[in-house]
């Protein structure tokens, strides 16, 4: 049995249904009852006591990073025997600096990971492709995306693969101790992304991009704390976090080259529709 935490969330969902597909038992941490292939389990990750309970008969955990008390967590998980857990990090785990608050919770998960006695694979993904999904009202509305960072490229990643590599880490052998960074095929601008986007749903698709302010502004504006939106300011106007590299992970772990952000478009492409 493995247990998948952010069952209901775009990397946590895709391994639900990839682990699920291969006939391989799954239970699904949820905070509320939800429709999943998945045996649920109540619970909440900033409640160890919840998360202990939902342990028995576990032989590998799907974890989240950044969650209140995770080296109880992480002590309960080695109590029940449960023999790997794959932390989902990222790559502000490897930014220039480390002391804001984004890379800081990505840094301490890691450490108590590792920490904890279990054996663990760390998943440092770019940018997955499913923020993307935050412009469909925009392109619902009309034909002009607007959003931040227009001048960084950045090689995001099909949450997919992010299960795909999730999966071969929880299920085969080999890669124990392992930190993988995770990229898709080719690094995009936003403005490429858009084009991309409305050639998946046969339009022609307008970028515009926001200041660096405006970013900051909007951030803020959408509720992020300003401490986090600090941290995203420096990663992406100041250049402190650099997701262009495309790295071979994917391919190397699953034997075959990651999703194009073409196919995720096409795939997805029904969210953006009216
Ligand atoms: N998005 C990116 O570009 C990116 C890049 C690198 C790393 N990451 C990391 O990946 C994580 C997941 O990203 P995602 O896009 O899959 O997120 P998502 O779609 O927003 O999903 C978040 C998941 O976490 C669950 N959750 C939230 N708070 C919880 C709690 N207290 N206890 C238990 N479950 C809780 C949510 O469940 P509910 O349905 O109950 O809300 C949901 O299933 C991020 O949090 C981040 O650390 C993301």
């Amino acid at each position: 049995m493995i247990l998948v935490t952010g069952a209901t969330g775009n990397a946590g969902g895709a391994l639900v249904r990839t682990l699920a597909a291969a006939g391989e038992p799954v239970r699904a941490l949820v905070r509320r009852e939800v429709e999943l292939p998945a045996e649920p389990a109540l619970g909440d990750l900033n409640d160890p006591e919840s998360v202990a309970g939902a342990l028995t008969g576990v032989r590998g955990v799907f974890l989240l990073a950044g969650y209140d008390r995770m080296d109880e967590t992480l002590a309960a998980v080695a109590r029940a025997g449960v023999e790997h857990v794959v932390l989902l990090s990222a790559s502000a785990a490897e930014a220039a600096d480390v002391s804001n608050p984004v890379s800081k919770y990505h840094v301490e998960s890691e450490a108590l990971v590792r920490a904890s006695g279990v054996p663990w694979t760390v998943l440092r993904p770019r940018t997955f492709m499913s923020n993307t999904l935050r412009w469909a009202d925009q392109v619902k509305a009309g034909d002009v995306v607007r959003d931040s960072w227009p001048g960084v490229a950045v090689a995001t990643v099909d949450p997919l693969d992010i299960a795909a590599v999730a999966a071969a880490a929880l299920l085969e052998k080999g890669h124990d101790g392992q930190v993988y960074g995770l990229t898709g095929p080719r690094a995009l601008r936003p403005a490429e992304r858009v084009e991309i986007l409305g050639a998946a749903l046969g339009r022609k698709l307008r970028f515009e991009g926001l200041s660096d302010e405006e970013a900051r502004a909007e951030m803020l504006a959408g509720g992020m704390p300003e401490a986090y939106a600090e941290a995203f300011y420096g990663f992406f106007a100041r250049g402190e976090l650099d997701e262009s590299a495309v790295l071979p992970t994917v391919e190397r772990v699953t034997g075959r080259p990651p999703r194009t952000f073409e196919e995720w478009a096409r795939a997805n492409a029904d969210a953006f529709r009216r």
